[in-house]
């Protein structure tokens, strides 16, 4: 059966940026499935040959080294355009029309790839359904949808109702990309492949859990949607829930799209909701200096580009174990890393004059540095039975070779194309998540809320969020990775 991506929003960033060089890779490896047509929708009115002389100029510039001329001649023949507008029925009927002629009216899978303005999503699902175009008569019918899926809780529900009258939840693909990165997919293998970490990855061995998704940038033009939506809304309703949910769920026993998510879902639901004053205590918010005076941001905005979330999961395998989420703009480094802090020895035998040691810790570096190490404790050569930590690094560089890892929207570009939805969030999942954030969100409206911590750029965050792991007897792992 042969496949059509129809992508909306077409002439938007996400798609020269991101998408298309994500297909164009897939082509040159031959992942994608032959006979794959891609079709951009957008509103400009570009001709076929416009759209691909532009498309080969940014994927030139974003493949970079994986750009070959000869490979491209032989993918833009498949790549074509229908101009079209999200809000007029008639520019449906017409790609209905297009879409049947490039197919030759062949059984054909289609995927259609919302990469519109989030407010456009449910509008575009009910123009899919009026035309006829999610209809499965002559082939699959799937629909990818970007973040964010809702602003709360209420936004998305109703997002779910308005899809789930057009299309089965079996044909909707919410794209998280932290999903897509190798080295999140590597947290199951980790996990699940190996006998030695399962053992220990629960309450009697786990001290508790970092996980930090630390970014150097700043909001730059980003005011207009940034300011609106904050960091609990823009990283952590999804990528971080995403991450601690992979660390801490059950393993299922097939990897496969109900299976797997239905234990990510299990992790969301035994989440303890916070009340009253554990928003003070478990919570620390903070906005960069400087973020005032950026373009766009209003005059006294109270947005915070920083957040560390205490959380508990409330089940037999991490009952006590705090989750200690943190995300920043504007910090030391970027780097994403899981730090799982196991307990300490319950006894130092070498004497007085020995350290206490750290406690063992895994620290799985999801970007940029990709890698895994463990810290543990070794003897420091003739120094008596003095102590210090030291680590055993695996980096997935030198296990590739030095090639670049594959950038998160080829596989699941494929994956969607494929039928695979193991990597994508499920409805009652972005429910379950928004449940969580909610609360807090509301709660830092109210005056009594936790104050808005001002941080320098360039630090790990506000002073005051250090200070708060060292009145918990813990200390933030505030290491910038080491890029290979
Ligand atoms: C996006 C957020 O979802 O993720 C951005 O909207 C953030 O604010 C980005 O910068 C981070 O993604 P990555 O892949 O660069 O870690």
């Amino acid at each position: 059966m042969s496949n059509t991506i129809v992508i909306f929003g077409a002439s938007g960033d996400l798609t020269s940026r991101k998408l298309i060089p994500a297909l164009y890779q897939l082509h040159a490896k031959g992942r994608l499935p032959e006979n794959t047509r891609i079709v951009g929708v957008s509103r400009s009115p570009f001709e076929h040959e416009d759209w691909r002389a532009s498309l080969r100029e940014t994927t030139a510039k974003y493949a970079g080294k994986a750009f070959d001329a000869k490979t491209w001649e032989t993918f833009a023949p498949n790549v074509f355009y229908q101009p079209g507008d999200i809000k007029d029925a008639d520019s449906f009927t017409t790609l209905a029309e297009f879409l049947t002629e490039i197919e030759g009216g062949q059984e054909t899978g289609r995927v259609y790839y919302l990469s519109t303005m989030p407010q456009l999503y449910g509008l575009a699902i009910e123009q899919l359904g009026k035309a006829g175009l999610a209809h499965e008569e002559n082939g699959t019918r799937r629909v990818i949808i970007e973040k964010p899926f809702g602003t709360n809780l209420k936004t998305a529900q109703e997002l779910n109702c308005r899809i789930h009258h057009v299309f089965n939840e079996d044909q909707i693909y919410r794209i998280d990309h932290y999903l897509g990165k190798e080295t999140v997919q590597n947290i199951f293998a980790l996990r699940f492949a190996n006998s030695i970490f399962e053992p220990l990855w629960n309450r009697n061995f786990v001290d508790h859990v970092q996980i930090t998704v630390a970014e150097e940038v700043v909001i730059g033009r980003r005011a207009g949607y940034y300011d609106g939506s904050g960091i609990l809304r823009d990283m952590f309703q999804n990528h971080l829930l995403q991450l601690m949910m992979i660390t801490a769920m059950e393993p299922p026993a097939r990897y496969d799209g109900t299976m797997v998510r239905d234990e990510k879902v299990k992790v969301l639901h035994a989440v303890r909701k916070m009340t009253g004053g554990d928003f003070a205590n478990q919570t620390v918010r903070g906005q960069y200096e400087g973020y005032l005076q950026e373009e766009g941001v209003p005059k006294g905005s109270q947005t915070e580009t920083y957040a560390a979330l205490k959380l508990y999961c409330d089940n037999w395998r991490w009952r006590g174990v705090p989750f200690f989420l943190r995300s920043g703009k504007g910090m030391s480094c970027r780097t994403t890393q899981i730090v799982i802090q196991f307990k300490n020895v319950p006894h130092m035998m070498f004497g007085e004059k020995s350290r206490v040691p750290m406690g063992n810790r895994l620290v799985i570096q999801v970007q940029p540095a990709e890698g895994i190490q463990l810290h543990f404790e070794t003897k420091v050569p003739d120094a008596g039975m003095k102590t210090r930590t030291n680590h055993l690094d695996f980096n997935f560089q030198d296990s590739i070779g030095g090639a670049s890892m594959p950038d998160a929207y080829q596989r699941l570009l494929l994956d969607a194309v494929q039928g695979d939805a193991s990597l994508f969030a499920r409805g009652d999942e972005v429910e379950l998540a928004w449940g969580i954030i909610d609360p807090i969100i509301e709660a830092w409206k109210s005056p009594a809320s936790p104050p808005l911590h001002v941080y320098q750029t360039g630090v790990w965050g506000p002073t005051e969020a250090s200070q708060w792991m060292y009145d918990q007897k813990r200390e933030w792992f505030d290491v910038c990775p080491v890029i290979k």
